[in-house]
């Protein structure tokens, strides 16, 4: 079943978010909860700070999975993932880091790497609710157009389209974005109880009515999640338009 929640703006719609994961987090206190980085998310992130500094969420027994990292970064370096992931979320909240879960870019062996990603994953259980935003061309994770459906944690090599959207983050200076990811595969996000997927801003519109009123194809990565018993898809209006 796919749900649609429309937010006003920004931030009503990273509230909406940010209550769904509470609940998830409410309905089970050690709870696997799948993050995601990029710009759509950090809202809710926030808010989830907030709800746990007023004593209303509890982190202490939640594990995370992200969904991915670039090759070649560390942790320490401010455009990774793990870094994103401690200064927009877990450096705020009482989470225990050891349960924290971002794959690992700075592997001898990457496909070694990937395996035991997808071990982490299904040793906590596998994710209870999956954050996801969406890229342009409608890649979740770093799961772009064309990619088949059934993979796991696999090595990807960023679209053309991707790495100039992620310039942002380097001063536009496109040369300075790595060029390949470990990401999730589809079948990994599939594998998730709940997804919830967030959308924000004009420019995500099309893409989104794309993926949820076209057709299921791996053109359009997203459109999988057609497939899923339980999706939320959570925007504000200029993202959502008519999609309810
Ligand atoms: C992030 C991720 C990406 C982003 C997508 C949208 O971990 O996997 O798929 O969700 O590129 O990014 P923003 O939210 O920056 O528009």
């Amino acid at each position: 079943m796919i749900r649609f929640y429309k937010g006003k703006n920004y931030d009503s719609a990273s509230k909406i978010a940010a209550d769904i994961i509470a609940a998830q987090m409410i309905l089970k206190p050690d709870c696997v909860l799948g993050l995601a980085t990029g710009s759509t998310p950090i809202g809710a992130y926030q808010e989830l700070i907030r709800m746990n500094q007023a004593g209303l969420i509890d982190f202490s027994e939640v594990s995370t999975c992200n969904l991915d990292e670039y090759v070649g970064l560390g942790g320490n370096d401010e455009q990774s993932y793990r870094y994103f992931m401690n200064h927009q979320l877990f450096d705020h909240v009482n989470i225990d880091k050891t349960r924290t879960h971002v794959p690992n870019g700075l592997a001898d062996d990457i496909q070694a790497a990937c395996r035991e990603y997808d071990e982490i994953v299904a040793s906590v259980g596998g994710a209870d609710l999956q954050l996801l935003g969406i890229g342009h061309d409608g890649h979740i994770g770093f799961n772009e157009p064309g990619d088949s459906f059934d993979r796991g944690t696999h090595l990807a090599d960023l679209q053309e389209s991707t790495i100039r959207a992620n310039s942002r983050f380097w001063d536009g200076d496109e040369s300075k974005v790595p060029k390949q990811a470990v990401t999730m595969g589809i079948a990994t996000v599939m594998s998730a109880r709940r997804i919830l997927i967030m959308a924000c801003g004009a420019d995500k519109r099309e893409i989104i009515t794309k993926a949820f009123h076209g057709p299921i194809t791996p053109q359009v990565p997203a459109s999988a999640l057609q497939l899923h018993p339980c999706v939320y898809v959570v925007g504000d209006e200029a993202a959502m338009g008519d999609l309810c």
